[in-house]
């Protein structure tokens, strides 16, 4: 059973993850980050180069936790939690989240997940998750930021080069619009805002939603 489900995307450095995961826990949430799902897939490319992309899901076992205080990423029964995050995960992704079959494949892995989340509600975040995975979540937000301001948090992060991060979303949007909102998206554009005052900005987003 799904409670309250919040949706929300946004280009790599606007702040999408942290964001999601501290609205969750305040919240009481669970929470999902679907680029998981994508990171461990080309983890998994990676060790199986000889299966051909439309099979790789076949023998993909994947576990991920949906508390928003503690990520674990499980593939085939190894914990991949640090592994999604390193830079050659990050430069292997954008192939896997162009590929149509793997998207399909990823999409309704996030749709299953949402529906098993037993919590009063979940926040799952990703590209194209309002609109795709979600589209009848109670709450739908697109998250942007500037591109300096995106560089720079990045930065702070030191998860990924800027040219890594700027060639990813370059990419990514040959498939999946995701810095325009679709209608009923709410935009909530952090470029001015500090981390707390995004995340207040998302909680008053939802409550909005909730009595309006
Ligand atoms: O959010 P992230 O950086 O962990 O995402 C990793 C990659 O997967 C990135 O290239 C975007 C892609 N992705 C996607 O296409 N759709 C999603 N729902 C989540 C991530």
């Amino acid at each position: 059973m799904t409670g309250f489900v919040v949706a929300i995307d946004g280009p790599a450095g606007s702040g999408k993850s942290s964001v999601s995961r501290a609205v969750a826990a305040r919240l009481g949430f669970g929470y999902l980050d679907t680029g998981a799902g994508y990171r461990a897939f080309a983890i998994h490319a990676l060790n199986n180069p000889e299966v051909p992309a439309e099979h790789l899901a076949e023998s993909f076992g994947y576990s991920i936790s949906m508390d928003p205080g503690a990520q674990s990423v499980f593939l085939n029964g190894q914990d991949v939690t640090e592994l999604i995050r390193t830079d050659a995960i990050a430069k292997a992704v954008g192939a896997i989240a162009r590929n149509l079959i793997i998207r399909k494949f990823q999409n309704s892995d996030a749709s299953a997940r949402i529906l098993c989340c037993d919590l009063p509600g979940i926040v799952v975040e990703g590209r194209d998750i309002t609109t795709v995975v979600a589209p009848n979540a109670a709450v739908r937000i697109l998250l942007t930021a500037s591109e300096e301001v995106r560089m720079k948090r990045r930065g702070l992060e030191q998860t990924e080069s800027a040219e890594n991060l700027a060639q990813r979303d370059k990419s990514d949007s040959k498939v999946v619009d995701f810095m325009t909102p679709s209608p009923g998206v709410e935009l909530v554009d952090t470029t001015n805002l500090d981390f707390e005052g995004s995340v207040q900005k998302v909680l008053e987003v939802i409550e909005a939603k909730k009595h309006g």
